[in-house]
This record gives C-alpha cells, sequence and structure tokens, in this order.
C-alpha cells in the first residue's frame, strides 16, 4: 500500500452520522477558515460552514446577505484544514427556495467547488419537496429546523420559536416532514426543552440542537461564540475561551512594544552574513 494510501484519514460520512441516532452526542460547530477548521478536526464528528459566516466573518446584521460564492470560498478553505470531520455547507438565501431544480443546481456547484459531504437548508414550507428531490440525486441534506434565521425579515426578531401551540405543532411536522424527506440528520435551533425532546423521540434522524437543550442527539455552536469573540453572545452559548480579551491583550501588547522600539529584538533580525577574513 503506497504511503499516500496509508496515510488517508477516512471521513465521517452521512451514513455514519445517520448512525449515531440515540447513541453517542454528535460533536458539530462551525468553520469558516482553514487554519481553524484544522485545529478543530479532532475534536468534531460535523464541522458546518454555517451561513452565520455572514456574521461571525463578514460583519453582516443578518444572513440573508451571504451569497453562494461566500459559501463555496469558505467550504474550500475548511476542506483544506479538515482531514476527518464530515463537512456540510450552508445553502445561502436565494439559492434552494425558487425551486427544486435550482436548488439541486446549486447544491452541485457547491458539492463539486468544494468537496464537502453534503449541504443544510433551513425547513421553510417548501423544503420537505426539494430535500426529497437533492437526497433522490445523491446530495446529502441536513435539514434545520425552528429558529430559521434566513426568516428575519419575516419573524422581524432572532426570538425563540414554539411557543404557542400552533407554533409548536407547526416545527414538529416540519420535523417529520424534513425527516421523511430523506435529511440524514436534522438541526432544531432556538425551542424549548419539551419541544426538542418531542422532535427527538419523534424522528428517527439525528438532531443536532443550538439554543435547544440537551435532549438532542448532538449540539452545534457558533464557534466564535463559543471562543468568546464577540461581547454580546446568546443565553444558550456557553464561552469556552476569552479570544476577545486575548487578542485585545496581544494586539496592545504588540502596539506598545513598536511604539516603544522593543519590538523587533535581535532575535527577530536578519543580519547579513560577516565578509570572510582573506
Ligand atoms: O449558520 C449557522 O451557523 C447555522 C447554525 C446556527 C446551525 O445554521
Amino acid at each position: 500500500m503506497s504511503s499516500q494510501v496509508q496515510d488517508t484519514i477516512k471521513r465521517i460520512t452521512a451514513p455514519d452520522i445517520r448512525a449515531r441516532k440515540g447513541g453517542e452526542p454528535i460533536v458539530v460547530l462551525t468553520a469558516y477558515d482553514a487554519p481553524t477548521a484544522a485545529i478543530m478536526d479532532p475534536h468534531c464528528d460535523v464541522l458546518l460552514v454555517g451561513d452565520s459566516l455572514g456574521m461571525a466573518v463578514h460583519g453582516m446584521t443578518s444572513t440573508v446577505g451571504v451569497t453562494l460564492e461566500m459559501m463555496i470560498l469558505h467550504g474550500q478553505a475548511v476542506m483544506r484544514g479538515a482531514k476527518r470531520a464530515m463537512v456540510v455547507i450552508d445553502m445561502p438565501f436565494g439559492s434552494y427556495e425558487a425551486g427544486m431544480e435550482t436548488a439541486y443546481a446549486n447544491a452541485v456547484r457547491v458539492m463539486k467547488e468544494t468537496g464537502a459531504q453534503a449541504i443544510k437548508l433551513e425547513s421553510g414550507p417548501t423544503a420537505p419537496a426539494t430535500i426529497e428531490y437533492l437526497v433522490k440525486r445523491g446530495i446529502p441534506v441536513m435539514g434545520h429546523v425552528g429558529l430559521l434565521p434566513q426568516s428575519i425579515n419575516i419573524d422581524g426578531s432572532f426570538k425563540a420559536k414554539g411557543r404557542d401551540e400552533a407554533e409548536r405543532a407547526r416545527i414538529l411536522q416540519s420535523a417529520h416532514d424534513t425527516a421523511n424527506a430523506g435529511a440524514f440528520s436534522v438541526v432544531i435551533e432556538g425551542v424549548a426543552e419539551s419541544l426538542a425532546r418531542e422532535i427527538t423521540e419523534a424522528i428517527d434522524k439525528p438532531t443536532i440542537g443550538i439554543g435547544a437543550s440537551a435532549a438532542c442527539d448532538g449540539q452545534v455552536l457558533v464557534t466564535p461564540d463559543m471562543l468568546g469573540l464577540f461581547d454580546w453572545t446568546p443565553r444558550f452559548v456557553r464561552k469556552y475561551a476569552d479570544l476577545r480579551g486575548e487578542i485585545d491583550r496581544a494586539v496592545a501588547g504588540y502596539a506598545a512594544d513598536v511604539r516603544a522600539r522593543r519590538f523587533p529584538a535581535e532575535v527577530e533580525t536578519y543580519f547579513s552574513k560577516k565578509p570572510a577574513s582573506p
């Protein structure tokens, strides 16, 4: 066996994730660039190139402005960094809702140009038919129910969902339809524990929660949130680091050293070789 083949690490696949229903919790984080993806890869089952990159990386106020080209560019970077985790790429707003054929053409572009294993889309009313169409044509799909950030202009806020019986029933139905259409897993965002538990018990596909309690089969967080890059994060986020503070301290230290001519020091400087003595 060539060393190249021996060195190849087997990547986690959609069937591997599908088989984890009710088993060991599935670890998912968002990823947007190669170096961070390489650090996260050994620890995560799935790296999600979320359209949250609109806010987390590009400073947008919602995900609505994110384009297919942005998703592909960040997807390519993450695929270069991650060798083992499954990479799933979000379909951005406007790339899959107009019709199944457009959705298919755009999803094929994402898969071909990035090499990722699956796409994710938000399960609005037209999603189940699209999911079925894509899965039948060889594209693994992760669904997304509950709070749907791409619907911000309909909803008017990012508040948790399923607060009244009618909305709860709609979300439960949407989860059923998404799973039955062939999604290999379903993200549940921003719902109460009781609804997340009901969905997780009702569908035969793993659920991945974000702000949806420990009742789900796995968890996902937006990585810059859990690394403490922002001064505000939603209540459901646990901060595992204080990257904002670390970056602030590092940059302040660098600026002070440059201003005081303490950087660069001799060890950080190239010198020309002394000419050999005659
Ligand atoms: O875009 C994203 O990061 C997501 C997660 C919040 C699940 O969809």
